[in-house]
């Protein structure tokens, strides 16, 4: 049996998707039922329930988007910099490996070569550098409190998307933002994303970090083009003159925009579709909500 926290979110519903079809047995813990952030309870209940993996995709996100943060400093910082300390003790203490939903908005920009981040790379988004929004900031926190623990996997996900139209579908969002920020990202196909982590568990890959990524890189302006192509939104695309009037006229707070290697994934045997490629299939299939 697996226990899933965070599992009524955007990301854990697609794990409860993904383990509902394999008929996997889970627990999808919810706070209102069992204080998770609780360490003696939630010891407690992996003591009790002996689960043999526990995912992780708990979490603050900040709604509509990442701008929420800036105004929920104390709930941004429990659930992505405290709460992974939490589960990673409970976990030792019952002996139960699990696996943590991170995120890519811990790194701005590319390598100097170009290419994507990688797992060496230090993130270079965070509380110490390059003025990073709260929300980044929490979450290379909790890699920091997570970083060498044993029996853990580490799964960086970045800029979710899928066929389904949905407020929280990157895809749908540039679909209904007014003015849209050029810039150049990885980004992850959502189902793809929780099939690829249930993998590394599955397949028991080794332990550690690892960036879930579609392979390759796309420009806002690229994704547009494949958004008009496919015929879901034919509508004329505005942009912002540059990031400075984004920050200006529509943000808060400073957005990540970067590249990733998701090679390491690959060399464990976890190949996902090219990032275009994957985009192109999700607009085939689309799904009106
Ligand atoms: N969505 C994205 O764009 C994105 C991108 C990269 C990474 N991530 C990461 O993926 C994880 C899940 O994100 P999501 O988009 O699924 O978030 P979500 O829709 O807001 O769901 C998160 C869930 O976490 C639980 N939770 C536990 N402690 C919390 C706290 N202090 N504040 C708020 N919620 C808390 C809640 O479940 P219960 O109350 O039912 O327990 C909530 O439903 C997060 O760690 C996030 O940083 C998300």
């Amino acid at each position: 049996m697996i226990y899933l926290l965070g599992g009524s979110g955007y990301v854990g519903h697609a794990y409860q998707q993904l383990l509902s079809r394999k008929g996997i047995p889970f627990k999808n813990l919810r706070r209102a039922e069992l204080d998770y952030a609780n360490p003696a309870l939630l010891t407690e209940a992996l003591r009790r329930d002996r689960p043999e993996f526990l995912i992780n995709a708990a979490g603050y996100t900040g709604k509509p988007n990442v701008d929420a943060c800036e105004l929920h400093k104390t709930e941004c910082l429990m659930g992505n910099a405290v709460l992974p300390g939490i589960i990673a003790q409970a976990c030792e203490a019952a002996g139960v490996p699990w696996g943590h939903v991170s995120s890519g908005c811990i790194y701005t920009g590319s390598r100097p070569d170009g290419s994507g981040f990688t797992e060496l790379d230090a993130p270079n988004f965070t509380f110490r550098q390059n003025n990073c929004s709260f929300y980044s900031g929490t979450k290379a926190l909790g890699e920091e409190v997570l970083a060498g623990k044993s029996n853990l996997f580490v799964w960086r996900l970045r800029i979710p998307f899928d066929h389904i139209e949905s407020p929280r579908n990157y895809l749908t969002k540039l679909m209904r933002y007014q003015r849209l920020l050029e810039a150049t990202n990885s980004i992850s196909q959502l189902h793809e994303f929780v099939a690829s982590t249930f993998a590394c568990w599955e397949k028991r890959v080794p332990f550690g970090l690892y960036n879930v990524t579609n392979p390759g890189q796309v420009t806002t302006r690229e994704v547009v083009e494949l958004i008009r192509q496919s015929g879901v939104c034919t509508k004329t695309f505005e942009f912002f003159k540059d990031e400075s009037d984004f920050m200006h006229t529509a943000a808060k707070t400073p957005r990540s925009n970067c590249t990733m290697s998701s090679a390491k994934l690959a060399s464990v045997g976890i190949v996902m579709t090219e990032v275009r490629e994957s985009v192109q299939q999700a607009l085939r299939t689309w799904q009106k909500s």
